[in-house]
């Protein structure tokens, strides 16, 4: 039995594995596509030491970047921790030493002071370089290649924030990475820090403005005039820090924001649109902008998604009665009203991805993951306690227009999309998926999908001789940039 909590944290696809190695050659069933070449980040967390706090939760987890790399019709896989401070202060120690999450206030008297931040978010690439990210902290730079740890990253000096987003967006076009950084000047502070980073990235501009209230802002969006940030009623309280309280409250009665700035402009010029009470989204599919209007798509749920969070709220809904759905907000910015208009356009689902030219622009479509009612009863993963049994394909003016459901006793994970440069093509869609085989026992695949075609399952899959760790979030890097990163 393991020493880790017998909770949803710790269990099921959650249980850590703590791999660390390189596989050379996957067994592959199928064929992979000639034009599928390049590396699949993972941002995976797993703890090193079993956790000191009893409530522990998986966002907690150290962070670990696993590679999988597609070349020549092979895959191979390397997964190694990233050596965050924190990481490295519990490897000396041989122990935790970081208490609850997001609360310093629970830490061992030795690591006062300490980055406290796992990197565990999303692996994000830009300017030849690759970042693991989580929202508490900065990002650490990583070794494409080697997957050695070079240090937390600060722009050379310039960045003031104390804090990046885990969810960077970066317009297809001018290659600028456009990011932001929430508590960005201290622990449950309403301060935001808006960044733009040139396509050589460096930090070329970074300033600093107030949301109505300290949220939980795990995502934002670009369209191609605006920079759109997301404030929804999940607070932190600096009293409650203290006490060793939670960091996290949701509160049902508190209205909802958006703040609009210029995006290129100056955050002096933010408008606040108010949405309804209570509801949160943890992911944006995308923004786009139409006349003097703003859209901005996102996978919304009426109160907080993650049950601990919820239960710390004393909020009483469970995982399965939570309702929630595709929504759309629209931001008039030539009226003078600062309601949003919000309306359900897709069935309720989470980690969408789009393409990666469409981004802040009109889009045909976006991919997710979803529960299918008709489908088998999930597995336990992910930090919801329940991990996706299927895919959908999502077409703003046709509504769904594909899907996927998994055999009995799998689940899929968040997909990245590797893009075609045949015409008409859309490229595919490349996710990790788990077997269950009986009480802590799965088998890890790589499953390859049409993204035209998600409905005739996967055409091609790669068996992990190991079990491999669900990730947070994933990133495609093609094979050409990959390797010019060497230089
Ligand atoms: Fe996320």
């Amino acid at each position: 039995m393991s020493d880790f909590p017998r909770t949803v944290q710790f269990m099921g696809l959650n249980e850590p594995i703590r791999w660390e190695g390189s596989t050379p050659e996957l067994e592959i069933e199928g064929e992979i596509p000639a034009e599928i070449q390049g590396a699949f980040f993972r941002a995976v967390p797993d703890p090193a030491h079993v956790p000191f706090v009893e409530n522990d939760v998986l966002l907690s987890a150290d962070g670990m970047v696993s590679r999988i790399l597609i070349k020549d019709g092979k895959v191979s896989h390397d997964c190694r921790y990233v050596h965050t401070a924190r990481w490295q202060a519990e490897h000396e120690a041989g122990r935790a030493l970081f208490g609850r999450y997001r609360n310093p206030f629970t830490d061992d008297p030795s690591v006062e002071g300490v980055d406290r931040t796992v990197s565990n978010t999303t692996p994000v690439w830009h300017a030849g370089k690759l970042y693991l990210t989580k929202e508490d902290g900065r990002a650490y730079r990583v070794d494409p290649h080697t997957l050695e740890t070079l240090g937390s990253w600060d722009f050379d000096g310039a960045l003031k924030s104390e804090t990046m987003t885990a969810h960077v967006r970066i317009d297809p076009e001018t290659k600028e990475m456009f990011f932001f950084g929430y508590e960005a000047d201290g622990l449950a502070s309403k301060n935001i820090a808006y960044c733009v980073v040139d396509p050589q990235g460096n930090l070329v501009s970074e300033q600093s403005f107030d949301a109505p209230y300290c949220s939980m802002m795990h995502d934002f969006a670009i369209s191609e005039k605006y920079a759109l940030f997301p404030v929804f009623p999940t607070t932190s309280d600096i009293d409650v820090l203290k006490e060793g309280g939670p960091h996290w409250i949701h509160h049902q009665d508190w209205d909802s924001w958006i703040g609009v700035v210029p995006r290129g402009g100056s955050v002096e010029d933010v408008r606040w649109f108010r949405g309804p009470k209570g509801v949160h989204v943890y992911h944006i599919v995308n923004a786009f902008d139409e006349g003097g209007k703003v859209h901005i798509d996102m996978c919304q749920s009426d109160s907080n998604a993650f049950g601990f969070i919820r239960e710390d709220s004393g909020i009483t809904i469970p995982q399965h009665e939570l309702g929630g759905g595709l929504v759309r907000w629209t931001l008039d910015m030539d009226g003078d009203s600062e309601e949003a208009e919000v309306a359900v356009i897709g069935p309720p689902g989470d980690l969408p991805r789009v393409r990666d030219a469409d981004m802040g622009r009109p889009y045909a479509m976006a991919w997710y993951g979803t529960i299918d009612p008709e489908g088998p009863p999930p597995l336990m993963g992910g930090p919801v306690g329940i991990a996706f049994t299927a895919l959908l394909a999502f077409d703003p003016a046709r509504g769904v227009v594909g899907g996927y459901t998994v055999p009995p006793m799998h689940a899929i994970h968040e997909p990245v999309h590797v893009p075609s440069s045949q015409e008409g093509h859309g490229g595919w869609l490349v996710a990790t998926a788990d077997r269950m085989n009986g009480p802590d026992d799965y088998d890890s695949e790589l499953w390859i999908f049409e993204a035209d075609a998600i409905g005739k399952g996967p055409i091609a899959s790669a068996k992990f001789p190991e079990r491999i760790k669900p990730q947070v979030h994933g990133w495609w890097v093609p094979l050409a940039d990959y390797e010019a990163a060497k230089a």
